[in-house]
């Protein structure tokens, strides 16, 4: 039998990918009250299936992270309660990032979610976070976005990180007195359906890494972007 979950996670993008590897591995802890956010949960069937094994702990909400109604929406049904961790998960990339084949339009909807949304859950849903004891942001970023590593090409999804990359670490500062801490995180290169099945990391191993440093932080860490191992990640 599992005690009683102590703490509350909000999770966006979970119905697939990473998203859902951090939903059962925060499962399987059994300290924590999860709420995993997704755009269609009427086809989120792995999710569905988790949420009918823990009916208690798992409840599964609506949310597309880019409209601002559907945010909204979604911190008023999280109610009064406190949330401790909030991942900024959901993302995209968009296939059409080469200097011969640039999709602006698609590079303005990956700037939506990538680096807005971040910023848009954690304004809507500070007040739950403020009445945390130890309240956490964690953003999914990537070392695509990271300054220190030139590349060309993935323009869209380079510049998407980056710029979250600076965001958060704004939003690090801005929120000290509220104590609570942000960070951004390189998940590993993963093979989800964005990262393709020739990367590195199977989704269980980089949700398993985030799962033990976002667990672990505290004030002395925020502002920093690390990786899923707990490496520091140059900006
Ligand atoms: N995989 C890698 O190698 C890798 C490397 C570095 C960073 N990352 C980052 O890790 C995070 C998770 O990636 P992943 O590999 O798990 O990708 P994925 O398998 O493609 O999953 C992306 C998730 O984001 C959701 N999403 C997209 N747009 C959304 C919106 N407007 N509102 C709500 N949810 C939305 C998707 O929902 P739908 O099913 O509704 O589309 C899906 O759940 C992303 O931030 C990604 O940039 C991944």
């Amino acid at each position: 039998m599992t005690s009683p979950a102590t703490s509350t996670l909000v999770v966006t993008g979970a119905n697939r990918g990473i998203g859902l590897e951090l939903v059962r591995r925060f499962l399987a802890d059994g300290a924590w009250r999860i709420h995993a956010a997704c755009r269609a949960p009427e086809s989120a069937m792995a999710l569905a299936d988790l949420a009918a094994g823990h009916p208690d702990r798992l409840t599964v909400h609506p949310l597309d992270v880019t409209d601002a109604g559907s945010v909204a929406a979604f911190a008023e049904a999280l109610g009064e309660a406190p949330v401790d961790l909030l991942i900024n998960n959901a993302g995209v990339l968009n296939p059409h990032q080469t200097l011969d084949d640039l999709d602006f339009a698609a590079w303005e909807r990956e700037l939506q979610v990538n680096t807005l949304a971040p910023m848009r859950m954690a304004v809507a849903l500070r007040p739950q976070l403020r009445r945390a004891a130890n309240p956490r942001i964690v953003t999914i970023s990537s070392q695509m976005g990271s300054l220190a590593r030139p590349r060309g090409g993935s323009y869209a999804y380079r510049s998407s990180k980056a710029a979250v990359n600076k965001a958060m670490q704004g939003l690090a500062i801005d929120l000290e007195a509220d104590g609570i801490c942000v960070v951004v995180m390189h998940p590993g290169w993963v093979r989800t359906s964005m990262g393709g099945g020739s990367a590195e990391i199977d989704p269980q191993e980089s949700a398993a890494g985030i799962f033990s440093v976002a667990t672990r932080l505290s004030m002395a860490d925020t502002g920093s972007f690390l990786q899923w191992n707990g490496e520091i990640h140059p900006w």
